[in-house]
């Protein structure tokens, strides 16, 4: 199985380098539904990414940009998203549970019908109403930060 997602992984996403080198537009194709969980990721630029049904489950993400993602439908448990940009990206359907967010930037970035049970959200900037919605549904602790999601979102 490991084998099988880095064989999928090499063929499908670039370094950031030759991304940078390619204008950046070659890894928004070949990742969608992809299983990349439990990867490092931390040296690739998801920058609008096609990450719709991807399978990130602890992956580590931390530091990426994954801003302007297409990420509906996106398995994020358990992933590492401490200080990644999640500005402006669709990230309806996807699951969060468990993921530590800590420091993330999610301006504009749509959660709708997310779990995010168990996930740890300090530090993250929310605008009033994302932070209404995100309580309404908000419960479980971070098995990594042992945080409670409810602590994290400073959920009435
Ligand atoms: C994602 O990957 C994890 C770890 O390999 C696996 O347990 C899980 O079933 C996968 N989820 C989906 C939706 O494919």
């Amino acid at each position: 199985m490991a084998v099988t997602s880095a064989a999928a992984l090499a063929l499908t996403v670039a370094p950031m380098d030759a991304a940078a080198v390619s204008g950046g537009g070659g890894l928004s194709e070949g990742l969608a539904g992809k299983d990349l969980s439990g990867q490092d990721l931390r040296k690739y630029k998801l920058t609008k990414a096609n990450l719709r049904q991807t399978n990130l489950s602890g992956a580590n993400l931390e530091g990426v940009s994954l801003f302007g993602s297409l990420s509906e439908g996106a398995v994020f448990k358990g992933a590492n998203l401490r200080n990644a940009d999640l500005e402006s990206g669709n990230y309806e359907d996807a699951d969060f549970s468990d993921a530590i967010m800590e420091g993330a930037y999610v301006n504009n970035a749509q959660f709708v019908r997310v779990n995010i049970k168990g996930s740890d959200w300090t530090d993250v900037v929310l605008r009033k109403d994302i932070q209404k919605a995100l309580c309404a549904i908000a419960d479980g602790v971070n098995p990594t930060t042992g945080v409670a999601t409810r602590d994290s979102l400073l959920c009435p």
